[in-house]
């Protein structure tokens, strides 16, 4: 093994790591290190790819319902994978981090928050969690980095193992998972990032990378084996690039209303080239979500911290256009009550950041929602999923888990959420129900002519020529 990597000297670091990759699959034990999101996805789809797995974290609630099979968030097949891992005895969660002894190979999954008061990422946890594993690391232990990092942090983590391990290394791995679709984005990912170090030890822990991911690696999935920089950039820069798609169609929305142009249409027909691409070109309320509007802000940050701001300037205008999305949805909600909106009632259908998530963090939704209860506005806020976790956190805000409820003498509705159900909706049936039939389609979700036909009052964004 050790010439076929084409080594001569023999190094006692790389014979640990070689020897690992030389084990059978069932010999792989991994930690998992922080259960969030994105852990306990990670955790669970290890588990299900037959590897041994223990996740830990610091949160004993988070361990306890995990244990139990109860995902943090809501996640198609979550539920039923940490079930099967758990029954199978190939998954357990512990709060003690000493649980990570047996592991080989250690994943390290916790969350990068914006800094508080900052617009940097927060990486004390990430920190936290190396310290926390530093004891428990052995010569040929593999640590992986899968969190979403400022540029130079697996470096300077790197060095803060070997300052203790010296015959352990560190690969990053970021992960690209978009909520929804979590658990087949790692199962089958688009493509597999690995940053590893030059040397045996990086091609080493590559390999070993290989043969964890083996079903994705077999099934075709491209590998980019690349240095630290680049791994940790590929994963700033796809959350820049989609949220700029986005941004870029919402400007493009602004200049359809100003000339009566279609932002749907004009989507459309930009999607239809190959070089651009449909996806992530739908106009409305703009992004939200627990990653795009800070990793945005964090890569800036970071760029600034390296001389570099003025290149990814830009992305301040995107952060900007952004959030002005919700501005224009509160402007239109205020002309629709005639400028005065203290006491109407208004549906708000949607407090998720996107449909099929119950994730509430930065939603554009719940945000235009807040603005419009804080001008006294009767406000309604109803969501399939996210209804719970708006009443533990916004107790001071109306919600209801019934739609009927919620647009019941309605004078206003809002579609914030374009979750299927909504979109769906019957405007005939609809229009009999509420006070008066004006909608705000912020996600521009629903066919114009159809609820014009119905009697409705119809506004999207971007959709002045509709
Ligand atoms: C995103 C990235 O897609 C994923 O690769 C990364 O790992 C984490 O961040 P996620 O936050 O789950 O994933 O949501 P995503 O599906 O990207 O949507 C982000 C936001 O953009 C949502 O608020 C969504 O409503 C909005 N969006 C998306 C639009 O406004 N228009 C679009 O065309 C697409």
């Amino acid at each position: 093994m050790i010439t076929s990597l084409g080594i001569n000297t023999v190094d006692p670091t790389v014979i640990d790591l070689v020897r690992d990759t030389e084990r059978t699959d069932d010999d792989l034990v991994l930690s998992v290190i922080g259960c969030g999101y994105l852990g306990a996805v990670h955790a669970a789809s290890m588990a299900a790819l037959g590897h041994t797995v223990v996740g830990v974290d610091v949160d004993q609630s988070k361990i306890t319902a995990l244990g139990q099979a109860r995902p943090p968030l809501y996640e198609p097949r979550l539920a039923d994978l940490l079930a099967d891992g758990l029954g199978s005895g190939r998954l357990r969660f512990a709060g003690d981090p000493a649980a990570v002894r047996r592991a080989t190979v250690h994943f390290l999954c916790v969350g990068t928050p914006q800094q508080p008061g900052g617009v940097a990422a927060d990486l004390r946890h990430l920190d936290a969690a190396v310290t926390a594993l530093l004891p428990y690391l052995k010569s040929g232990d593999l640590v992986v980095g899968k969190s979403t990092v400022p540029v130079g942090t697996a470096a300077r983590l790197r060095a803060r193992i070997q300052a203790v391990e010296p015959a352990a290394e560190l690969a990053w791995n970021p992960e690209f998972l978009r909520e929804g679709h979590a658990v087949a984005d790692t199962l089958a990912p688009d493509r597999l990032v690995y940053g590893v170090p030059g040397g045996p030890t990086g091609t080493a822990a590559a390999d070993l990378l290989n043969r964890i991911y083996a079903k994705a690696v077999a099934d075709g999935t491209p590998v980019i084996i690349t240095d630290y920089a680049t791994a940790e950039l590929t994963k700033a820069a796809a959350n820049a690039f989609l949220a700029t798609k986005i941004s870029f169609i919402n400007a493009m929305a602004d200049l359809c209303d100003a000339t009566g142009g279609d932002v749907v249409q004009l989507a459309d027909a930009l999607g239809h080239d190959r070089r651009i691409g449909r996806q992530f070109l739908g106009a409305g309320l703009g992004f939200g979500g627990g990653c795009l509007p800070k990793d945005i802000r964090a890569f800036l940050a970071r760029a600034e911290e390296l001389g570099a701001g003025s290149s990814l300037g830009f992305l301040r205008e995107v952060d900007a256009i952004n959030l002005h999305r919700r501005a224009r949805l509160v402007e239109l909600a205020l002309d629709a009550c005639g400028g005065l909106p203290a006491g109407r009632r208004i549906a708000v259908l949607g407090a998720a950041f996107k449909p099929g998530s119950d994730d509430i963090r930065d939603s554009p939704a719940l945000d235009v929602a807040e603005r419009l209860a804080s001008f006294g506005a009767d406000v309604v806020i109803t969501d399939p999923r996210a209804v719970d976790r708006v009443a533990e956190t916004r107790p001071q805000l109306r919600v209801t888990r019934s739609l009927d409820e919620a647009v019941r003498g309605a004078e206003l509705i809002l579609l914030l959420t374009e979750w299927p159900e909504y979109v769906a909706l019957n405007p005939v049936a609809l229009s009999k129900v509420v006070d008066r039939a004006v909608i705000i389609d912020g996600r521009n979700a629903l066919d114009p002519a159809r609820w014009r036909a119905a009697g409705w009052s119809y506004r999207g964004l971007g959709r002045a020529g509709s």
